[in-house]
């Protein structure tokens, strides 16, 4: 692993096997009426609390929202800013389902070295971190120093 992607300590592997049990339950909350594409979050702070989240759609349809935000939001919305990692559940068997472009964005906002886990149904998972999903990245820090 190079500087640029050193990624906080590793998560246990326990830990990593219930993250991806929660983003597979928070997956049968999923409102996708439109899609019909369920995909569910997990997503763990240092404390060791663990916020779901489900994508919400909408009969407009740009309103939608993925389930990492949606996670994301929830644990924002009670005072954390700080997380180490992720897990995503999607009902695709053939491959991992992988974050947008959108969500990267949104997951960098909070730290650019904490864990990703892109899972299928059967648990298995694709492991990477936030700066290696969204390299060269824009972030808060950016905005420091402006001219305005
Ligand atoms: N979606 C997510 O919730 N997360 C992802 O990582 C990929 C896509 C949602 C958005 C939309 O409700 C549906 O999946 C189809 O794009």
């Amino acid at each position: 692993m190079t500087n640029g992607t050193k990624s906080r300590a590793d998560v246990d592997d326990n830990i990593v096997r219930e993250l991806i049990s929660r983003s597979q339950e928070a997956k049968e909350f999923a409102y996708c009426p439109y899609s019909k594409f369920r995909v569910g979050a997990a997503l763990l702070t240092p404390d060791g609390t663990i916020f779901t989240g489900c994508n919400v759609e909408n009969a407009c349809y740009n309103l939608g929202m993925c389930a990492e935000r949606v996670a994301i939001s929830k644990a924002v919305s009670e005072g954390h800013r700080s997380f180490r990692a992720i897990a995503i559940a999607s009902d695709l068997n053939e491959q991992v389902i992988s974050p947008c472009g959108g969500c990267r964005q949104f997951m960098r906002e909070f730290g650019t070295h904490w864990h990703v886990y892109m899972t299928k149904p059967d648990g298995s998972y694709l492991h990477m971190n936030v700066d290696e999903l969204l390299p060269e990245s824009f972030g808060p820090d950016d905005l420091k120093g402006r001219k305005v």
